[in-house]
């Protein structure tokens, strides 16, 4: 089988295969969100100031069963190579800065597929898929032009992050801003950068990378904002614009939601004054769910970031523009995020993917299955560094998942036709579809390997001019 059930959905939403063979390729924006919650989007709470997306949504496909990994790197990782994270190494928490690992090498990303087919490619913002080696940077791995972080998140204003994200006493810290381009790679430092809010830079960058681009070639630009993550820091003229949200964490995150909101904006004003916006794909959505702790909101789903309720996996999505056949709706079919390279490939570039990767990309039928993972220290270590050894979750026709908990013991299974919000526990009394899910999760648990190698103390920035930078793997 060379295509699953979803990548066939998506073909029949994207009708880009109508092109004439001598046209061009659509321009592909590639915006992803980052921990935006499931209820943080003026289409499901009408408080939330997003008119921009809510411009775009009203002509697009809302993609309102969208499934994405509990976490960046995972989700990001699949993003870009179309592979499931527990077969490619990803399947774990985060890339930590301070591990010698990436996104494996050896594997085809989107952007060195899309390459074939012409086009030319820019990312502005997170990366999180590995830095120690130059061999794994964003323009090795096939973007043309690389503005941002090489973590998963930084200071807002002295870009500063620690072993373990945002700065912690004790912990290797460093700063977390460079740009790649065919001139080399730049460490950002100097008044230009220096207490300037990140954002703002990369709302100059992404502008000026859409105006130097040639518009009669195509392109993807890869827009991996730091919205909506920690830390909640935000400047006042967002924050000021929800003065009826009494807590005032959740008033900056609110801020941060709408900064976010401006910025896809001017995306598209930007398309649109380089009269290349009707010749432009937009897809959008989140890598994950929102975090709770930071005052993201996911309500009225279960769970958050870090888990494998919905909370944590179902992403707010739309895709946008060119070569849709019909607009303005709400499509309910099941989606992974590990379908857009695929159908991004194929039905969008007019590319082909060789029969190796095909099939490994839709080694299982997707529908079933997701994973789930918590953190490694709930789990017993000899078995988790892979997080599927751990906990998972599989889908069977869209409605019922059992999950270990961390403990190992517990087994959830909810019918999410009739309880969306997982409230209802019906594992004890569905003995045989438990078995059946767990025979199942074995076979997905064989097939999965692990990249997630211990820390080195080479990563610490002090040797690198106080940037994480890579040359320690
Ligand atoms: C960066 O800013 C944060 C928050 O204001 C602060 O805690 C941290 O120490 C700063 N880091 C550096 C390297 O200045
Ligand atoms: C909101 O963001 C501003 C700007 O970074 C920061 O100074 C302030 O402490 C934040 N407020 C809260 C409650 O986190
Ligand atoms: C899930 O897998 C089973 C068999 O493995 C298959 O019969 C079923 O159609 C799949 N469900 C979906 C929604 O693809
Ligand atoms: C396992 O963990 C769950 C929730 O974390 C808890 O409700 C349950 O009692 C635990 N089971 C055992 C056997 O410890």
């Amino acid at each position: 089988m060379s295509y699953c059930n979803i990548h066939i959905e998506l073909l029949l939403i994207i009708g880009v295969s109508l092109l004439a063979a001598t046209e061009n390729p659509p321009h592909i924006i590639y915006i992803v969100a980052d921990d935006l919650g499931w209820n943080d989007i003026s289409w499901h709470d009408s408080s939330m100031i997003t008119p921009n997306l809510q411009n775009i949504a009203d002509e697009s496909v809302i993609l309102e069963n969208f499934y994405v990994q509990s976490l960046c790197s995972p989700t990001r990782s699949s993003l870009m190579t179309g592979y499931y994270p527990s077969n490619i190494g990803s399947q774990h928490k985060v890339i930590d800065p301070n591990r010698p690992h990436g996104l494996p090498l050896g594997l085809t990303t989107l952007p060195e597929k899309l390459k074939e087919t012409g086009y030319i490619s820019y990312a502005v913002g997170k990366w999180h898929l590995g830095f120690c080696n130059k061999d794994y940077l964003p323009t090795s791995r096939g973007f043309d032009k690389f503005f941002g972080i090489y973590g998963g998140c930084h200071y807002y204003y002295n870009h500063s992050s620690s072993e373990h994200g945002t700065y912690k006493p004790g912990l290797y810290s460093g700063i977390d801003l460079h740009e790649e381009s065919s001139n080399g790679i730049f460490k950002l430092k100097g008044a230009e950068y220096d207490g300037v809010y990140t954002s703002n830079l990369y709302r100059k960058k992404i502008a000026e990378y859409i105006a130097e681009h040639d518009p009669r070639k195509p392109m993807f630009f890869y827009v991996a904002l730091q919205q909506t993550h920690s830390p909640v820091m935000v400047e006042s003229e967002w924050s000021n614009l929800y003065p009826n949200v009494p807590d005032l964490v959740r008033r900056n995150y609110s801020g941060q939601v709408t900064l976010m909101d401006t910025m896809v904006g001017e995306v598209v004003n930007k398309l649109k004054e380089m009269e290349m916006y009707e010749d432009s794909l937009i897809i959008f959505h989140s890598d994950n769910g929102g975090d709770v702790k930071t005052y993201a909101s996911n309500w009225p789903l279960r769970g958050d970031k870090g888990t494998y309720f919905e909370g944590g996996i179902k992403a707010i999505a739309l895709i946008h523009g060119k070569g849709i056949r019909k607009t303005g709706y709400v499509n309910k079919g099941l989606f992974h995020v590990s379908d857009m390279f695929p159908t991004l490939i194929e039905s969008v570039a007019g590319g082909q993917i060789a029969d190796e990767q095909k099939i490994s990309g839709s080694l299982y039928t997707k529908h079933n299955m997701t994973r789930k993972f918590n953190n490694p220290e709930t789990c017993n270590p000899s078995k988790c560094l892979n997080f599927i050894h751990c906990n998972a979750h599989i889908y069977l026709n869209y409605v019922e998942i059992p999950a270990p908990e961390p403990n190992g013991t517990d087994i959830y299974l909810f019918n999410l036709d009739a309880d969306p919000y997982e409230e209802v526990n019906i594992a004890a009394s569905h003995p045989i579809i438990v078995k059946q899910l767990m025979d199942k999760l074995d076979k997905y648990r064989k097939t999965a390997w692990t990249f997630f190698p211990p820390a080195d103390p080479a990563c610490n920035p002090v040797n690198f001019e106080g940037f994480w930078s890579p040359g320690w793997c």
